[in-house]
């Protein structure tokens, strides 16, 4: 396997970073290096906003007509296309993913820039009565230099989803990939540049988080910081941001429940909680890790689920199984540690609970479908997020604790209600605190143009959809008197 050799896009030019650190890349299917790439500096973070601050405020991207902006995000979304076969495959290289769920996600991260793309020259402000000789109107101006903080579950996907969007707006972009999975943020980046983009509207800086990230997170001159991660990351990412009073988006991930009473419509729920849980091995912010099934129906709902889940493949990627490795050993022995709570937890494992070993790649970290049962809603594992093929189960016997226990967690990202009782499913839908609920499905084919984003601990602030945009612009308004 050749490794490849990154580095970072810095005011146009593929650049070494000042650093000499660098990071070996792995491919989680099989614990090969495949790339190695700088652990960017401080210094370097600088350069990077440095050359998006000269390009906001000066040289050609602030003439670009807004129409103009629509067609070269428009160019990016072709491009990606185009070369979709061979950016599917290098997610999967770069995540273990499944490479069905890389093909999707490629075609979604095209998707991200259409749709900003069509948005360019929509974006407006209003007039405003005030009085007769008065003329008041907003306008609705990029906010400047943003900054981004990429995970590494959905690499291409949610770079794409806020550079877009970002881009659209008028802004310029500092972006940081996971120090895992730069891949695929390199070949957009060389799209980007290909689409006529001109040079510092797009920096990628490649780094760890505590270094690169921190130093971007708290920088002074960015004027918009989106961050998808973790709890504690996304908190100090936050702190970092207030004290340059730098306003944050933030997608902090979730415990997400499917609720499931018995006249829903099973086939497609059974199919969905599946879904929703093994989708790039669980280790998805919307996955769907709770079910809680009415007491009725509980039994045979479970055993279609178990009898699902015990018929999945595991592999790598490239073989797209159903389920494919854990990015790293450190969240394999994340999920291992979660997973030595549950019986002290009262919790009973149906299916699962430890690593898979798969033969034709010894040096990938997999583990296997998991249904726990019977654990105290308080606990840890009820609570908190695995990030791992686990789903655990809990019954109710009535739409109050059915609502309970969809809110007994910090998180509210997604909840899925499967009935086709739809006065009961719109009642649930307003009581349940998360950001996006779904009734008889689950993402709704993955929901470009619906606004998400969390309640209470998943964050604040929505990505996707035209709400995203206000993250992207400030308003100003003027008064003028005639
Ligand atoms: P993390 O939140 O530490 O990493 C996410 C991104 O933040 C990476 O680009 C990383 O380089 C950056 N980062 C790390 N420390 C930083 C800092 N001090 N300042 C600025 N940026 C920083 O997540 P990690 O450690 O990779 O995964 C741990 C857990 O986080 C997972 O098991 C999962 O539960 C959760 N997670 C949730 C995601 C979601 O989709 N919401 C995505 C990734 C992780
Ligand atoms: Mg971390």
């Amino acid at each position: 396997m050749n490794v490849r050799i990154l580095k970072n896009l810095v005011n146009g030019v593929w650049s070494e970073p000042s650093a000499a650190e660098r990071m070996d890349i792995h491919n989680p299917s099989t614990g090969e290096v495949i790339a190695d790439a700088p652990a960017s500096s401080e210094e370097d973070v600088n350069l990077a906003v440095t050359a998006a601050r000269r390009a906001f405020e000066s040289g050609d991207w602030p003439l670009v007509k807004p129409h103009e902006r629509g067609q070269m995000l428009l160019r990016v979304a072709e491009m990606i296309r185009e070369n979709k076969e061979s950016l599917a495959r290098l997610e999967t290289l770069d995540t273990g993913k499944p490479l069905s769920q890389g093909r999707a996600d490629v075609e979604a991260a095209a998707r991200y820039f259409e749709f900003y793309g069509g948005a360019a020259d929509k974006i407006h402000g209003e007039t405003i009565p005030i009085e007769p000789g008065v003329l008041d109107y907003t306008l609705r101006e990029p906010v400047g230099v943003t900054a981004h903080i990429i995970p590494w579950n959905y690499p291409l996907q949610v770079a794409s989803r806020s550079c877009a969007a970002a881009l659209a707006a008028g802004n310029t972009v500092v972006m940081k990939p996971a120090e895992q999975t730069p891949l695929t943020a390199i070949e957009l980046g060389m799209i980007i540049q290909q689409a006529g983009f001109v040079e510092g509207v797009v920096n990628i800086v490649l780094g760890e988080g505590h270094t690169a990230g921190a130093a971007l997170a708290s920088h002074y001159d960015i004027n918009h910081m989106t961050f998808t991660g973790s709890v504690p990351t996304g908190t100090k990412v936050m702190k970092a941001a207030a004290e340059n009073i730098v306003p944050v988006t933030l997608e902090l991930g979730g415990k997400s429940p499917n609720i499931v009473f018995p006249d829903a419509p099973m086939d497609d729920a059974v199919e969905w909680v599946v879904k929703s849980i093994i989708q790039n091995a669980g280790q998805t912010c919307s996955a769907g890790s709770r079910l809680l099934v009415h007491a009725d129906c509980k039994a045979s709902f479970v055993e279609k689920v178990l009898d699902r889940m015990n018929h999945l493949s595991i592999g790598p990627g490239e073989s797209d199984p159903d389920i494919g490795p854990i990015l790293s050993e450190q969240q394999c022995r994340r999920i291992e540690d979660f997973m030595k709570k549950v019986e002290a937890d009262g919790g009973k494992f149906l299916l699962g609970g430890t690593r898979a070993q798969v033969e034709e790649a010894p040096g990938g970290c997999y583990f296997k479908p998991t249904i726990i049962d019977g654990l105290n809603p308080e606990s840890t594992v009820a609570r908190e997020e695995v990030f791992g093929p686990v789903l655990s189960v809990f019954s109710f016997e009535d739409d109050e604790e059915a609502v309970k226990l969809a809110n007994n967690t910090d998180y509210g990202l997604v909840t899925g209600i499967w009935t086709k009782d739809v006065s009961r499913a719109h009642k649930i839908a307003g009581r349940v605190k998360a950001g996006q609920i779904f009734i008889n499905n689950y993402g709704a084919g993955g929901g470009i143009q619906m606004p998400f984003g969390g309640y209470r601990k998943s964050g604040f602030g929505r990505e996707k959809g035209l709400e995203a945009l206000r993250n992207y612009t400030q308003l100003k308004n003027i008064a003028l008197k005639m």
